[in-house]
């Protein structure tokens, strides 16, 4: 007669002997199989590449330009100009929305530097180390002139945005929010 005791060894037994079956079969010999795949469509993508060609779009182009009359996220439309007059204009018409809030300040300073002091150096007078290294022969200008202490925080802003005489626009690598801060950081520490 089987009684409860021998039901519950036979299942012991049995279970025992599943999982030794179970990981005999996940032993491979040959470790540069990669074993089985399941579900190989999104192991092997079907994505297309940036730059591949493509038949589903009309310009045959996997790379699309965004649609027409849309903004990046981050990206205002700067409507000034590379021009004297448009660096006054810009000067009057944008305010800073910063008043010399300390985090605001400690993180301008981190932003310029990264993308002042190459060439503006750490004070601010314009001897940064690509300059005085001679990898840029161009003097930059010194942020400490009378010029730049009266100039509003806009027209800096317009500089930083656009460029100015030898000096670049610096609109695709610092987000407007982050000029302002710049700025701020000129106003409070290199200014004072
Ligand atoms: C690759 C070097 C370089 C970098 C980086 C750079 N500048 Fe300049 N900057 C210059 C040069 C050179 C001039 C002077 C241009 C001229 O006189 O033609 C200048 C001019 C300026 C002026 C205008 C001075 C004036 O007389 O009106 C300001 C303001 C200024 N830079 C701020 C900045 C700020 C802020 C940053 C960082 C976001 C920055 N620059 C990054 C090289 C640089």
């Amino acid at each position: 007669m089987t009684t409860f005791a021998d039901m519950k060894k036979s299942i012991k037994t049995l279970t025992l002997g599943v999982a030794f079956l179970a990981i005999l079969a996940s032993c491979d010999k040959n470790r540069n199989h990669p074993g089985y795949s399941y579900f190989p469509d999104m192991e092997q993508s079907q994505a297309y590449e940036t730059y591949a060609e493509n038949p589903v779009w009309k310009d045959g182009k996997t790379n699309q330009l965004p649609p027409e009359g849309t903004v990046p996220r981050e990206m205002i439309p700067y409507d000034f100009e590379k021009t004297d007059v448009n660096r006054t204009w810009a000067g009057q018409e944008l305010e800073n929305p910063y008043h010399g809030e300390t985090e605001i300040v400690e993180r301008g300073k981190e932003l310029y530097g990264i993308y002042c002091i190459n060439c503006h150096g750490d004070k601010g007078d314009g001897k940064g180390f690509l300059y005085t290294s001679g990898k840029y022969p161009y003097p930059p200008a010194t942020l400490l002139s009378d010029k730049i202490r009266n100039n509003p925080d806009g027209e800096i802003f317009h500089v930083i945005t656009i460029g100015f005489g030898m000096m670049g626009s610096h609109a695709a690598q610092v987000i407007p929010d982050d000029r302002w801060k710049i700025i701020t950081y000129i106003r409070q520490e290199l200014h004072q």
